[in-house]
C-alpha cells in the first residue's frame, strides 16, 4: 500500500536533514505524473492565475476557481500531500470565513492549505484553522499576495536586521503551528540563518540551496509558461516546443488529409 505524505512525514524530512520536492500543478494528469516521479508536496499554487488562466497577477483568482483546481488534482494523487494555496481575500477578511474557505478545500481533497504573511490577524487564522484540523503551510519573504504594499517584485530579507524580522515572524508562525513555511526570494545566507533557527522545514522559492526543500512552479520546470521566467526557476524541459511541434503536425496532417489513417476510423 502507498505510504501517503503527512505533515510527519515532512518534519521527519527535516530532522533526519533529507530534502525535500514541492511542485506545483493545476490539473489531473500532471498531478498524477508529479506523483508518479515521486514529489513529495503538490501545491495548487495561485500561481495558476497566470500560468493556467492568462490573468496578471495572483490577485484575480477566488476560491471557486481553486477548489476546482483542487478537486482536478487531488483525485490524480495517490502518494504526495496536496496543498492548496489560498487565494486573495479568501482568508484576510474574518476567522470564520477564513475557516470555512480553507475547510472547503479539504473537502475537495486538499490536505492542507498555504496562507502567505504575518500579523497578529494571521497568526490567529493560522491557531484556528490547526485547531481545526486543517496543516497551515506558511509563506514570508516575498508574498505576492502582497504585491501592490511591497512595491513590486523585491527581493526580502537582504540585511541583518530584515532577516532578523523574518526569523522572528516565522518563529511566530512557527508556534501558532505551521508546518511549514515557504521562504520566496530571500537571499540564500538569510534563508540559510533562517533555516538553522526553525524547528519546521523552509520551503525555498528562489531563496537558495540551505532551506529544507525546494519548490518551482512546474510550467516553469517543464518549459511551457513561456511569457517571463523567474531568475531562480530552473528548465529542465521544452513543453512549450513539443505543444507547437505536434500541434503544427496535426494541423498539416488534417489539411494535407493524413489524419485519420485507416487504422484511425470505424
Ligand atoms: O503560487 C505558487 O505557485 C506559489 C509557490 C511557487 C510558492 O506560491
Amino acid at each position: 500500500m502507498i505510504k501517503k505524505v503527512n505533515v510527519k512525514t515532512i518534519q521527519k524530512y527535516k530532522d533526519n536533514k533529507e530534502k525535500f520536492s514541492v511542485l506545483t500543478a493545476y490539473d489531473y494528469s500532471t498531478a498524477k505524473y508529479l506523483d508518479e516521479a515521486g514529489i513529495d508536496i503538490i501545491l495548487i499554487g495561485d500561481s495558476l492565475a497566470m500560468v493556467a488562466l492568462g490573468y496578471e497577477t495572483t490577485h484575480s483568482v477566488g476560491v471557486e476557481e481553486m477548489s476546482i483546481f483542487t478537486k482536478a488534482v487531488s483525485k490524480g494523487v495517490q502518494r504526495a500531500m496536496v496543498v492548496t494555496d489560498m487565494p486573495f481575500l479568501s482568508y484576510h477578511t474574518d476567522i470564520p470565513s477564513a475557516v470555512k474557505n480553507c475547510g472547503e478545500m479539504i473537502k475537495f481533497g486538499a490536505n492542507a492549505v498555504k496562507i502567505e504573511g504575518f500579523s497578529d490577524y494571521i497568526l490567529d487564522v493560522i491557531s484556528r484553522l490547526t485547531e481545526t484540523g486543517i496543516p497551515v503551510m506558511g509563506h514570508l519573504g516575498f508574498t505576492p499576495q502582497f504585491l501592490n504594499t511591497l512595491g513590486g517584485y523585491k527581493i526580502q530579507g537582504k540585511t541583518k536586521e530584515a532577516a532578523e524580522e523574518i526569523l522572528k515572524q516565522a518563529k511566530s508562525l512557527e508556534q501558532a503551528g505551521v508546518f511549514s513555511i515557504v521562504l520566496e526570494m530571500v537571499p540564500q545566507n538569510s534563508a540559510r540563518y533562517i533555516t538553522e533557527n526553525l524547528t519546521v522545514p523552509t520551503i525555498s522559492c528562489g531563496a537558495g540551496k540551505y532551506c529544507d526543500a525546494q519548490v518551482l512552479v512546474s510550467d516553469d520546470v517543464f518549459g511551457k509558461f513561456s511569457d517571463f521566467k523567474p531568475k531562480f526557476a530552473r528548465k529542465y524541459g521544452d513543453m512549450k516546443s513539443l505543444i507547437l511541434d505536434c500541434a503544427k503536425r496535426f494541423n498539416e496532417d488534417v489539411k494535407s488529409g493524413k489524419f485519420p489513417s485507416d487504422d484511425e476510423i470505424f
